[in-house]
């Protein structure tokens, strides 16, 4: 069957069953959602996490919510403080509570709520190997992932890490909402390229917003 995956009047992408692409759905919250990625940081600065195994991961991450994702030799985790501040993550602010249930709802998952953010932060020459989100307590609830600043191409997989992997073009603005069917499909970034973007210089973000507990 040959389907169209593009739907011109919302710019919303069938990625999988469960799983879209919005795109450029955050970019008139832009300014709001980077400034208050200055004002997290400010708290719970960017740092680069050890894996269980012991490599350290060459994006930079930091958490908002009541509890944040992290790793370490002891393994990965949610977590209520922030083991560099020693105190409570920042909380989620009401830009990324808003924009989360917004695109859940476009993307067929209505009534979300995250209780965490993951914000990774990519420079040039670093990626984000295939993995799955599966430190959460109820794969009912979708992930809702925002891009800004620097593109990438992310690739969005199946349920096993050998299955086919689909490599999507991911700007400034998009948004990629998979949940349902597609919950714990392997996903991940290719090696971001050298660019400046106007609004984050040599760098992309990506918020994942999660209900963790
Ligand atoms: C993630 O899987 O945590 C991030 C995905 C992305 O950066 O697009
Ligand atoms: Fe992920």
């Amino acid at each position: 069957m040959q389907q169209s995956l593009f739907e011109p009047e919302g710019g919303k992408e069938a990625l999988a069953s469960g799983a879209a692409v919005l795109r450029g759905f955050a970019a008139k919250r832009e300014s709001a959602l980077l400034a208050a990625i200055r004002a997290i940081e400010a708290r719970s600065p960017f740092r680069h996490m050890v894996t269980p195994g012991g490599f350290e991961m060459s994006v930079a991450m930091t958490n908002c919510g009541t509890a944040g994702w992290v790793t370490d030799r002891a393994g990965y985790r949610y977590q209520s403080t922030d083991p560099v501040s020693g105190k409570p993550w920042p909380a989620l602010p009401a830009t990324f509570l808003d924009l989360a249930d917004e695109a859940a709802t476009a993307a067929g998952h209505p009534g979300f709520v995250p209780d965490a953010c993951l914000i990774n932060r990519y420079e040039p020459g670093t990626r984000l190997s295939l993995h799955q989100d599966k430190d959460e307590a109820d794969y009912a609830h979708p992930i809702v992932s925002v891009s800004l600043g620097l593109p990438a191409n992310f690739q969005f997989g199946g349920p096993k890490r050998s299955d086919p992997v689909r490599r999507v073009a991911l700007e400034h603005g998009d948004v990629v909402v998979w949940g349902g069917p597609s919950r714990l499909f392997h996903h991940g970034v290719l090696t971001l390229k050298n660019g400046e973007h106007p609004m984050t210089g040599a760098r992309r973000f990506n918020l994942t917003l999660r209900r963790a507990l």
